[in-house]
């Protein structure tokens, strides 16, 4: 039977990834794209299918109610990407990632109730569990006590927080995914693997914060889409699902190498940075019970999906060129000297 999925933020990375992914799987259902077009939405990822009858895009933003609540009516599923999605941003200017990852979602839950959507399935992150000791074996797990530690990531925990209360107090038929970091394919070039594949094209250095020894559970977006139709099409309802990539810890000093391997480079192309603030040392996700009651695992190695992601950003550069220099000032404010203190 089709369906029509409300896809917010789709002009992302991860959601215009999914929006491909889902019109090539599911050709008969329609997909409505609400996207505010912020810095990290970018109608150039959805070029392609533009012009597809059942693919529609509506400019707009999710804490506007009355938009949301017209657009919602006729929509069966709710796939909620739209959120600002980065930490050093987060960091520079807490609030707005309090206002659309918090409020937006709240408008979406009551526009959503409101018209009696048969499935709200949100999109969050490991970050909402903190930081995990180095050189440990411990892995968040579906029992991990929530622990947000960036302004970012606290956002994303109250936003969670709040689906799964539209869940106990109104009845809201909902799923939840909580995945590790993302990698591939259209993703905005300011966060690890896109700067450092762009930078090593352009000839810069690639960016280290602190000692490089922080660990991130790293998943290639196209298998998280998997990943989310999987839960989407035979997941409990009010149940929350954790995706990662890997098995084992790699350092971001390791990653980085393994980039620069991959693409003829050695090690002096790495510049060590000042650290983030506040700099969550390790993430790394038990996702055995999505593997057990699912089905689903990753289709790629990280180096396959290294490989893949170097690849496309070898041959669009006419996509990334752009956003990198319209995203100078952030550059500019963000990296710092590792002997200089942030101001
Ligand atoms: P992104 O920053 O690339 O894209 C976000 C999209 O949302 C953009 O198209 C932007 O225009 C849109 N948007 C922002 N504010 C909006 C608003 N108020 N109204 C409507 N649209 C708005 O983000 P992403 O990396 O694709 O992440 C998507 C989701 O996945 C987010 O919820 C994020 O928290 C989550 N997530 C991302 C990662 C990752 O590694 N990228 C990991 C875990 C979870
Ligand atoms: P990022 O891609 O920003 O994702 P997140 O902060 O959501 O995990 O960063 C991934 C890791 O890489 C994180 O430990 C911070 C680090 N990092 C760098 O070392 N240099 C960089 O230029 C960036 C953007 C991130």
């Amino acid at each position: 039977m089709s369906q029509t999925v409300l896809v917010t933020g789709g002009a992302g990375f991860i959601g215009s990834n999914f929006i491909h992914y889902w019109l090539k799987n599911h050709p008969e259902d329609t997909v409505i794209n609400l996207d505010a077009l912020t810095y990290a939405g970018n109608p150039a990822s959805l070029q392609d299918i533009a012009g597809l009858p059942n693919y529609v895009f509506v400019e707009g933003n999710i804490t506007d109610g009355e938009l949301v609540n017209k657009i919602m009516d006729d929509v069966d599923v709710v796939v909620h990407f739209a959120a600002e999605s980065h930490v050093d941003r987060s960091i520079l200017e807490p609030s707005i990632f309090l206002t659309t990852n918090v409020i937006g979602t709240q408008v979406l839950l009551d526009a959503a109730l409101k018209n009696h959507v048969k499935r709200f399935h949100h999109i969050s992150t490991d970050e909402v569990f903190g930081s995990l000791e180095l050189n440990s074996s411990e892995k968040f797990t579906l029992k991990t006590p929530y622990d947000p530690r960036s302004p970012y990531s606290a956002s994303k925990a109250g936003s969670d927080h709040l689906v799964r209360a539209y869940g106990e107090t109104y009845g809201l038929p909902f799923t939840l995914t909580n995945c590790s970091n993302n990698y591939g394919e259209f993703q905005f070039p300011e966060k690890l693997f896109g700067l450092a594949i762009t930078n090593v094209l352009e000839g810069k250095k690639v960016p280290v914060y602190g000692d490089g020894l922080n660990v991130r559970d790293w998943l290639y977006v196209q298998d998280h889409c998997s990943a989310i139709e999987k839960v989407l099409l035979n997941g409990r309802e009010g149940a929350t699902y954790l995706v990662g990539g890997l098995v084992g810890d790699i350092s971001n000093i390791d990653v980085v190498k393994l980039i620069l391997k991959l693409m003829d480079r050695d090690d002096s192309q790495i510049e060590f940075v000042k650290d983030r603030a506040g700099h969550d040392r390790r993430y790394a996700i038990d996702w055995s019970h999505l593997n057990q009651e699912l089905g689903w695992s990753p289709s790629v190695t990280l180096e396959e999906g290294l490989q893949k992601t170097i690849d496309w950003y070898t041959q669009n550069e006419a996509w990334w060129r752009p956003l990198k220099a319209s995203a100078q000032a952030f550059f500019a404010q963000n990296y710092k000297p590792a002997t200089e203190a942030h101001s």
